[in-house]
């Protein structure tokens, strides 16, 4: 009647607790992503992500130095530039004076190399039709006229100070061509964190408001279908071998299973997305009082550590890395 196993034993007080915890979350593991606006004066809150803004270059470089004190372990960098420099090409993303070149500059000057640097390298921030690549004649995304323009972004990123791209199109064979491009530009140590296994998904959504996107149609002939497993696991390998230096799996919360498959078989380290819908989940279901918000933010960061993330990309890192 009595059981011989009570696995309680070690619930009982939080300092057993404390001693047996498989999983941490420390400063170091958070990476915050930041948006840099074009011709705005002031920072400007985006109203579907409450508590995220998009930064003028001041208060980058101010928002940025704070989440380096608190202890994050980077910072990734989106451009939203104006609604009138877009065009099909996506020319801004490789201008030098493109909004996402001028920030990672800043960035760079303000910080060096005491923290990572890192840019978002896709083009959907910069076209007028908002896809990640540029199109065809029959409007479909072409992919190896893409990896030209990602090779140029890749270039003027790595100019502008980024120790680490971040190819998140999911073009086939964007690894290879950056890494091929930034070796024979002599930029050999600037480094890829490639989105390897990146779904569609609804829960972009607060995204598009957050860089302006105009986005028609969908991502769909590029991005991931959430009903597979597999391709994941060749993205991956595919991403190792075309010399990714990190894989990312993106969203986080909704592919918890091939982080943790993705983190088993990946002989580098791996990141997790916690993407715009998974912030504004949490935060429209705290400001409704019906969860507790706190809780709830170390909940999901510590399911994503679990997983088998090495690094998780949140945009609570700032505030988390203070709390810890
Ligand atoms: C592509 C990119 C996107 C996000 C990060 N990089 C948008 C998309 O793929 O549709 C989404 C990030 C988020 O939702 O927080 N530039």
């Amino acid at each position: 009647m009595f059981p011989t196993h009570r696995p309680r034993r070690l619930r009982r007080t939080p300092a057993l607790r404390r001693l047996v915890a498989e999983t941490s979350l420390e400063p170091r593991h958070l990476v915050l992503p930041m948006f840099v606006a074009d011709g705005i004066d002031t920072p400007r809150e985006i109203s579907s992500m409450p508590g995220v803004f998009q930064h003028t270059l001041d208060s980058l470089r101010s928002a940025a130095v704070e989440a380096v004190e608190a202890g994050v372990g980077g910072l990734m960098l989106f451009g939203v530039p104006k609604a009138e420099d877009k065009d099909p090409q996506g020319s801004g993303a490789s201008d030098p004076d493109g909004i996402l070149n001028v920030g990672l500059r800043a960035l760079a000057e303000e910080l060096g190399d005491s923290t990572v640097i890192m840019a978002d390298t896709c083009l959907d921030e910069f076209t007028d039709h908002g896809h990640c690549g540029v199109l065809n004649a029959t409007g479909a995304v072409d992919n190896d006229a893409t990896l030209i323009r990602y090779v140029e972004m890749a270039l003027a990123q790595a100019e502008s100070g980024a120790h680490l791209l971040g190819p998140s199109g999911m073009m086939d064979g964007q690894v290879a061509a950056i890494r091929g491009a930034l070796d024979a530009s002599g930029y050999v140590e600037v480094g890829q964190l490639a989105y390897a296994a990146k779904y569609a998904s609804a829960f972009y959504g607060p995204f598009r408001e957050a860089v302006g996107s105009s986005l028609q149609g969908d991502r769909r002939t590029y991005q991931q279908d959430g009903a597979n497993r597999r391709e994941s696991m060749r993205e991956v390998d595919l991403d190792v071998a075309e010399g990714a230096d990190m894989v990312m799996v993106k969203p986080a919360m909704s592919y918890l299973d091939i982080l943790r498959e993705t983190a088993d078989r990946s002989p580098v380290p791996v990141a997790a997305y916690q993407i715009s819908g998974e912030y504004s989940m949490i935060t429209a279901a705290a400001q409704n009082g019906w969860i507790d918000r706190d809780a709830a933010i170390l909940e999901s960061l510590t399911s994503i550590r679990r997983a088998g993330a090495d690094v998780v990309l949140t945009y609570w890192a700032s505030e988390v890395a203070g709390w810890l």
